[in-house]
């Protein structure tokens, strides 16, 4: 492995974080490369319990370097609470940097999508109210103000000027709430470009050297391939792009320097926030499954909807990104199920489908079809060997690998650091 690209495969949460924490024991460097801090990746290691929000999750390692690259809108307050947290922690942070590129979320990119989501009442979004698509909205828009421009008081001043002159006119005239004042925002963007100025520089070309090098850099995916901007179940997506492509342009790499990409997929499915997810179950297995996964959001808090494995959106997925290997996540919570369902295709209209429609209005009617396959009643969160896995677990591992075309190289039985399964020595 030289530079891997870890992705989500499904909506989110899939245990992005706690792979990449197994991972980076090797690697050199590890980057985010997409998303905000609508991402919450939880990790359990021998430090503590971190829900990361924006720094990469290598952090725990010193001779990491961790880089937020220029794919990821950055909330100054955030990112500086994350930071003196991991520092409380004992945590160094020193290896952190941050790409001078990296876009930066403002007071009324927070406001804007919580106005938003007020504006479109029953059919909100379920947005983390981050103001993340805001702030992605104003860099294509070209009205953003990126982590570079905090290193001059003057240029910030006179961007944030003729921005926010704009954004209060919308604030007032649009939303009919009162503006927000240049100075207090000025004010508290200075503090924050102090505090976080030893961060901030470019960063294209340090990765660019490691990857040439051949050194081991993890690309650290945020949200999940269906909340995809382009690919995923439109409009009830983020407003970045999860998807292995994106890792490219959030970094400055070559589409030639990647190596691997690894697809993270919960053995079940979860969602939060709104939008069409066919495995969905509102029976008490469903909520079986939430309470014995503490299925509630790393970000808001929010209990996540929760439902069967649903290999027709796994196989889109897998095949969106050419995963080259899957790390599997949460089998345990299967420990004592009698029977698993997995949903291998949707009846719609009368029709069987084998693939994932675009369309939300047509997914919204798809009825999953399902595979009953035989469950086990041991626990696994102990088992570190492939081979000691009750038969029926490697039989639902074979059946998932056979329906997404894809290897599984890694499988989690656990929340912990320790509690996984390696298959893949190319991985490590
Ligand atoms: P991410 O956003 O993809 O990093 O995932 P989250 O951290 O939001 O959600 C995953 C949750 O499951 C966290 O609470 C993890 O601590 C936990 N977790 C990760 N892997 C496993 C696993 O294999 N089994 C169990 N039971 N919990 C896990
Ligand atoms: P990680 O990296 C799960 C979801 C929100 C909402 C939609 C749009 O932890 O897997 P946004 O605030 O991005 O505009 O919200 O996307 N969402 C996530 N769901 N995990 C995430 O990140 C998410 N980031 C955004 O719940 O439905
Ligand atoms: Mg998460």
């Amino acid at each position: 492995m030289a530079v891997a690209i870890i992705i989500g495969g499904q909506w989110g949460d899939e245990g992005k974080g706690k792979i990449v924490d197994i991972l980076a024991e090797n690697a050199t460097m590890v980057i985010r490369f997409s998303g905000g801090d609508n991402a919450g990746h939880t990790i359990v290691n021998p430090y503590g319990k971190f829900s990361l929000h924006l720094v990469p999750s290598g952090i725990f390692y010193p001779h990491v370097t961790c880089i937020i690259g220029n794919g990821v809108v950055i909330n100054p307050a955030v990112l500086l609470d994350e930071i003196d947290n991991l520092e409380s922690h004992g945590t160094d942070t020193s290896h952190l940097m941050i790409s001078n590129r990296a876009h930066l979320i403002m007071p009324y990119h927070k406001l804007i999508d919580k106005l938003e989501e007020e504006r479109r009442g029953k059919k909100s979004i379920g947005t983390t109210q981050r103001g993340i698509g805001p702030a992605f909205a104003d860099k294509v828009a070209r009205l953003g103000l990126r982590a570079g421009d905090l290193l001059n008081k003057d240029i910030f001043l006179n961007r944030l000027r003729s921005v926010l002159e704009f954004k209060n006119a919308i604030l007032t005239k649009i939303y009919e709430v009162p503006p927000l004042s240049l100075e207090e925002i000025y004010e508290q963007y200075c503090y924050y470009g102090e505090r976080l100025a030893p961060f901030i520089q470019e960063t294209s070309s340090i990765i660019q050297q490691a990857a040439l090098r051949g050194e081991q850099v993890l690309l650290e995916g945020a949200q999940g391939t269906l909340l995809d901007l382009d690919f995923g179940t439109y409009p009830y997506v983020t407003s970045s792009s999860p998807l292995a492509a994106s890792a490219n342009i959030g970094t400055g790499l070559s589409l030639k320097d990647i190596t691997h990409t690894l697809g993270v997929f919960k053995a079940y499915t979860t969602r939060v926030g709104g939008g069409p997810m066919p495995t969905e179950l509102e029976d008490k297995v469903g909520k079986l499954i939430r309470e014995k996964a503490h299925e509630y959001g790393a970000t808001t808090g929010r209990p996540r909807r929760c439902g069967w494995f649903d290999a027709v959106a796994g196989r889109f997925s897998a095949r969106l990104n050419r995963f080259d290997s899957i790390a599997l996540t949460h089998l345990d919570i299967y420990d004592g199920f009698p029977t698993i369902k997995m949903c291998t295709s949707y009846k719609f209209d009368g029709e069987t489908l084998d693939y994932f429609p675009s369309d939300v209005s047509i997914l919204e009617k798809c009825q999953p079809l399902y595979e009953e396959l035989p469950g086990w009643q041991e626990p696994i969160s102990g088992i570190c060997n492939f081979a000691e896995l009750p038969a029926e677990a490697r039989r639902y591992i074979a059946r998932l690998e056979e329906l997404l075309s894809c290897p599984v190289s890694l499988i989690s039985v656990g929340a912990k650091r320790e509690q996984v399964i390696k298959l893949n020595p190319v991985l490590f």
